[in-house]
């Protein structure tokens, strides 16, 4: 299988790597802005092909299998480009810019019959799996809480310009606390969202800080914080917990707290997976991640996450966004 990255930063090196440890795969071209610069990037990992844009990386043929991880305002275009000319897609989050474009990339991927997978990379976490299996155990759950969020700390450039990334923290890190609370929850869809959401620790045109209330259709409520530089965060910069009517679970450090009335005490079942971890992110998660994206396509299988899964973020997401701008309770969103 040949796959091909459009960009050459940050997360395309991670994506890179984990490509590079599946079996019968080949790294077979980049699409970067400045091909010439991404020369130590293609060298270091034997990409001969270098292209300017996705276009005319597609217009060369021979792929397979796009990963995309650009800023987000090229996700649609460079999604769907790929997508009509039969080639396979993972996106990063946010899959899109708006709802709108979600739902484009999704017909898109419908016509020709490329699949489309969003790399919502907390589904292929140890630790996340780990808490998921034990769900059961929890009876209903009644609520979630989780967070996104970096420390003293935040994104630059790009990130940080509503036009090329759409939304700021909310859209970056609180994605991640809403797919991995959705997830756990057993992917229920969302009815109402209610969120504050603001900048208030640098100057751009994004947001740095917001909580959103999520309500889903089987009763649970979420509870979703996102941030950059923040002074605090409850734990290493993305977690939740799940409160359900017999127990509670949480991840890092992921564990279980079960009572027991008859010892009079509460049972604490450990995941057994180390905590703190050496990279709350590991390469081992997006090793996985590519390791299904891959069986996806030679299976013929839909992904999952894919489209669907995709746009009901995008949906949280753009109802946060204006529930914070009219102060109102943003409903419908099962309709
Ligand atoms: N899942 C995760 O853990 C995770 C982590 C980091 C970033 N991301 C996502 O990955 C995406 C990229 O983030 P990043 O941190 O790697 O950003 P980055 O700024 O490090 O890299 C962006 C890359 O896109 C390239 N680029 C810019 N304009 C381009 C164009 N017109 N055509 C082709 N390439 C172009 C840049 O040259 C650069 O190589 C974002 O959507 C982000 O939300 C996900």
């Amino acid at each position: 299988m040949r796959i091909a990255f459009a960009g050459a930063g940050y997360i395309i090196h991670v994506h890179v790597r984990a490509a590079r440890a599946q079996k019968d795969v080949e790294l077979a071209a980049v699409a970067v802005r400045h091909p010439d610069k991404a020369g130590p990037f293609a060298r270091k990992f034997g990409i001969e092909n270098r292209y300017e844009t996705v276009e005319r990386l597609l217009q060369a043929g021979g792929v397979d299998a796009l990963v995309i991880g650009t800023p987000n305002f090229l996700h649609a275009p460079q999604a769907i480009a790929a997508l009509e000319a039969g080639v396979h897609v993972m996106v990063e989050k946010p899959m899109a810019m708006n709802v709108r474009e979600a739902e484009e990339m999704m017909e898109a991927s419908g016509k020709s019959g490329a699949k489309l997978m969003v790399a919502h990379c907390w589904r292929f976490d140890e630790d996340v799996n780990w808490l998921k299996a034990q769900t059961p155990r929890l009876g209903k759950i009644i609520r979630t809480k989780s967070y996104g969020v970096h420390t003293n700390w935040g994104p630059a450039g790009w990130f940080t310009q509503k036009a090329l990334a759409g939304g700021g923290a909310m859209a970056d890190m609180g994605i991640h606390a809403l797919d991995t609370a959705r997830y756990l929850l057993g992917d229920p869809q969302p009815v109402s969202v209610y969120a504050r959401i603001g900048t208030f620790y640098r100057d751009f045109d994004v947001d740095d800080t917001g909580v959103a209330m999520v309500e889903w259709e089987n009763g649970a409520t979420s509870y979703i914080e996102s941030g950059w530089w923040q002074p605090h965060s409850d734990g290493p910069e993305a977690a939740t917990q799940l409160y359900g009517v017999k127990a509670f679970g949480q991840l890092f450090p992921t564990l279980l707290k079960v009572p027991n009335p008859a010892a009079q005490k509460v049972d604490v079942i450990k995941s057994g997976y180390r905590f703190p971890r050496r990279v709350h992110c590991p390469q081992a998660m997006y090793n996985a991640q590519m390791a299904y994206f891959v069986e996806c396509i030679r299976e013929n299988r839909p992904p999952v996450p894919g489209g669907p899964e995709g746009l009901v973020n995008m949906k949280v997401i753009e109802a946060a966004y204006e529930s914070a701008r009219t102060g109102r309770v943003v409903g419908g969103l099962n309709g």
